[in-house]
């Protein structure tokens, strides 16, 4: 079985900075509020000709850049995403156009804060199976054009950015196995029975109504993200403590063997409980949720480019990465960089 490695990653956020107080121009809520309950300073949000594959296409040309590889040898696109260009087809078919590439594959992920961790094991299955040599993946989100910004959304529309991550993942080149394995694993999970919990209703089949999206949806704000946030945080801290003590297990690694941890960022104040119950250093853990907010599939790889510019990603660290999200959805992985 063949081994896989990230070889390379880069990242887009779109110009416009919107702060606390911008917001509190649009709806009640203030500074204080939003940075004591999750951190966030300030979010970017796009401009409205910009589309998601457009986002998603800076990153990956940053990510086929660091990775030194003619973007030719790309045989797979996976393109991680809960706000997609269009209701159909997936953004990755959008992107692929973009790129200037043709004929090869164009996968979306839809498992939304997950994402790029249910990407990630994907392209390690095709790699390791041979199905695929050099796989792109890529997380982008546009959460400003689906928030609800009145007062009635400001529980959710606070917490989310734009931006894109992505990376570029091939074949090993190591000849020992496991061994020298560059993503020692990666561990899915999902709780469907809460899939209500963080979620948008329309467009949607599930309606009950002749039309997936009809005036009387549009009235009630159907589409916009509805969420129980006490429970979303207290599975998230849960989960993603579970999934990422798994993966240490399974790879006969101790917490102190992890040189950095790559969270999603969707709180800041998750990822502080988080660290406080594993009694992991604070130094150890890398997060970006400030300056961006949660942006969805995305903040993972954001994560990783901000922290090889910061000096703390380096060539041979041994990172662990989880997440949480709507489904309830959940996933960890180890990888050496
Ligand atoms: C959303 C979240 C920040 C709210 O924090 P919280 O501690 O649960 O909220 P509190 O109970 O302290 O406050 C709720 C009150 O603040 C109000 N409120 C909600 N959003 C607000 C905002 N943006 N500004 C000001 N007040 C707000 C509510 O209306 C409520 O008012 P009430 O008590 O008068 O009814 C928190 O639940 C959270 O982060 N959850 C997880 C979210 C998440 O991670 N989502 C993505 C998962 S991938």
């Amino acid at each position: 079985m063949y081994q896989s490695e990230i070889i390379g990653c880069g990242m887009y956020v779109p110009e416009k900075i919107v702060t606390n107080n911008d917001l509190a121009q649009v709806m009640e809520t203030s500074h204080e509020w939003i940075i004591q309950r999750s951190g966030i300073e300030e979010r970017r949000w796009v401009t409205p000709e910009v589309s998601t594959s457009d986002l998603a296409l800076k990153a990956c040309e940053e990510a086929i850049k660091n990775a030194g590889i003619d973007k030719k040898e790309i045989d797979c696109i996976l393109f991680a995403t809960i706000s997609p260009d269009h209701d159909f087809p997936g953004s990755a078919c959008f992107l692929q156009p973009k790129l200037g590439l043709t004929e090869i594959p164009a996968i979306d992920v839809r498992q939304q804060c997950s994402g790029f961790i249910y990407g990630l094991s994907m392209a390690d299955a095709f790699i390791k199976t041979g199905q695929y040599k050099t796989i792109l993946l890529v997380g982008a989100e546009i959460h400003s054009k689906g928030l609800d910004k009145t007062t009635r959304g400001r529980d959710v529309a606070v917490l989310f950015g734009d931006g894109a991550g992505a990376v570029v993942i091939r074949r090993a080149e190591a000849q020992n196995g496991a061994k020298d394995s560059k993503i020692f694993s990666t561990h899915l999970f999902a709780e469907g029975v809460h899939a209500k919990e963080l979620w948008a209703a329309a467009p949607g089949s599930g309606l009950g109504s002749e039309l997936r999206m009809n005036h009387e949806h549009v009235e009630a704000g159907l589409f916009f993200p509805q969420m129980n946030g006490k429970k979303v945080f207290a599975n998230a801290v849960r989960r993603m403590c579970e999934c990422l003590m798994l993966a240490l297990e399974k790879n006969n690694l101790k917490l102190e063997d992890i040189d950095l941890f790559l969270f999603h960022q969707a709180n800041l104040r998750i990822n502080q409980m988080l660290a406080q119950e594993l009694k992991i250093p604070e130094e150890k853990v890398f997060n970006t949720i400030m300056k961006y907010g949660n942006t969805t599939a995305a903040t993972i790889p954001i994560g990783m480019s901000e922290a090889v510019k910061a000096g703390k990603l380096k060539k041979g660290s041994l990172v662990a990465s989880a997440a949480f999200g709507s489904g309830f959805t959940w996933a960890s992985t180890i990888y050496r960089w």
